[in-house]
């Protein structure tokens, strides 16, 4: 199968992200206004019900909100429903794990291992990747560009067992009786799902599981505060000067990196048609690997927090994957696209990794509506 494609070449087109004109044509200051209205509805609502867990407003602030939302009047409810769903330890086989277990926001919903480790102990092959802005990634996983929803993909942990991860397929129907049997959840449910029968069953599950990983978006890093808000110290000289490397020719970074998400294959509502994209970056394969050398161009959002770095957690430091990169080239290895080899002395690489530092959002690592919601650990039965 041939996933790795040839990339756009972004040239003359790496700083349009950049540029002040693109900046005004976001009528920024709108959308703050829309949002913050949209925000102020949801404290009102909260305070009404003061005994469910709110979600982020939608749609965000900038860049439209994530496409594919199928049944969008819902969406509110449904984000609310799954941010319960997503930290609920019910929802694995031996009642200890969640999704939250391997995606835990102070890490940008990574887990700090090289590999992940599932419900039972047993190890993944692949590195955990962040959920920063997922709902607008044109296809999930590291390898497979023919997973593109968000909700076919969360199927894969719950009952997927190559490997285990929540491990949920031998009790499944033992853990929707409980859930059917939780107040709060025939309350959180029966709102996100008005019109149906039965609103508690997997199909809703990973329905809300869904439109709440959309929610889950990052745009208030330094670094858009010194493009998108007009604040000229929000990044250190050394930032500033990592970003010209990162921007360069020299470099290349922004080929595939590119864009607001820093990721070629993010979509949006003007263009939810975007192809996934992948591509051989070098780094060396584990044995356990068969075919594929090609993988997802990942988001650099909030990168600094999400080590170890790669498909396999091959590196465990910044460091470490810009000297890959450096050496690529000249191991003759490349598939799909030549990266040019380069050479940085220290203080290129330092401010390469303060540029890439300047890209993390502290407000989406703390936001208080991406946080466990659960006061203490739901048990079956509901107490
Ligand atoms: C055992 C740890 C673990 C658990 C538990 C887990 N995940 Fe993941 N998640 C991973 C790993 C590892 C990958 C990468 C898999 C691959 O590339 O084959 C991944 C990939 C993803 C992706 C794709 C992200 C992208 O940008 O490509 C999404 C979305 C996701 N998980 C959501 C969830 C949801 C929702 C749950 C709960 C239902 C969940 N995960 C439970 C480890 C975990
Ligand atoms: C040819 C396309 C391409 C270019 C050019 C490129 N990258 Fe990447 N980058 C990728 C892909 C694909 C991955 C995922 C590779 C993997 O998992 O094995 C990746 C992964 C990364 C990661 C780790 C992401 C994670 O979540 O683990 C970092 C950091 C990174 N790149 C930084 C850079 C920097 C800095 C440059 C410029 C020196 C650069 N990249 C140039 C395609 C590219």
């Amino acid at each position: 199968m041939e996933v790795a494609r040839q990339g756009t070449r972004l040239d003359d087109n790496a700083y349009r992200v950049l540029s002040k004109d693109h900046v005004q044509h976001q009528t920024f200051g709108m959308r703050v206004i829309a949002a913050f209205l949209l925000a102020s509805s949801i404290v009102a609502d909260a305070r009404a019900r003061p005994d469910i867990a709110p979600v982020a407003p939608f749609p965000p602030p900038a860049w439209g909100k994530p496409p594919d939302t199928e049944d969008e009047s819902m969406e509110q409810a449904k984000a609310q429903l799954g941010r319960y769903l997503f930290y609920d330890t019910r929802l694995s086989g031996n009642g200890s794990y969640a999704c939250a277990s391997c995606h835990q926001q102070e890490r940008a919903f990574t887990d700090g291992r090289k590999h992940a480790i599932g419900a039972t102990g047993e190890e993944h092959t692949k590195n955990t990747p962040t959920l920063t802005n997922v709902g607008y990634a044109s296809s999930l996983t590291w390898s497979n560009p023919h997973l593109t929803s968000l909700e076919d993909q969360a199927r894969r942990p719950m009952f997927g067992s190559g490997p285990i991860e929540l491990g949920l397929s031998d009790n499944a129907n033992a853990v929707l009786s409980c859930l059917q049997a939780d107040p709060l959840y025939r309350t959180l449910f029966g709102e996100a799902f008005p019109t149906k029968a039965e609103p508690i069953s997997f199909g809703s599950i990973l329905s809300a599981l869904a439109s709440f990983e959309r929610t889950l978006i990052s745009f208030n890093s330094p670094f858009d505060r010194f493009v998108y808000q007009g604040d000229e110290n929000a990044l250190s000289p050394s930032a500033k000067s990592g970003m010209r490397l990162f921007f360069s020719t020299r470099l290349g970074c922004s080929e595939c990196h590119s864009g607001w998400n820093f990721a070629e294959g993010t979509r949006s509502l003007e263009e939810p048609d975007v192809a996934p994209a992948f591509y051989n970056t070098g780094v060396p394969r584990d044995p356990n690997e068969p075919n594929s050398r090609a993988f997802k161009v990942a988001t650099l959002r909030n990168i600094a927090v999400t080590a170890p770095y790669m498909h396999n957690g091959r590196f465990s430091t910044l460091t470490e994957v810009i000297r890959n990169y450096e050496a690529h080239g000249s191991d003759g290895t490349t598939g799909a696209l030549s990266l040019r080899p380069f050479f940085l002395n220290g203080k290129e690489r330092d401010d390469l990794i303060a540029f890439l530092e300047s890209l993390t959002d502290q407000s989406f690592l703390r936001e208080q509506t991406f946080s466990n919601p659960f006061g203490g650990h739901p048990t079956c039965p509901a107490k």
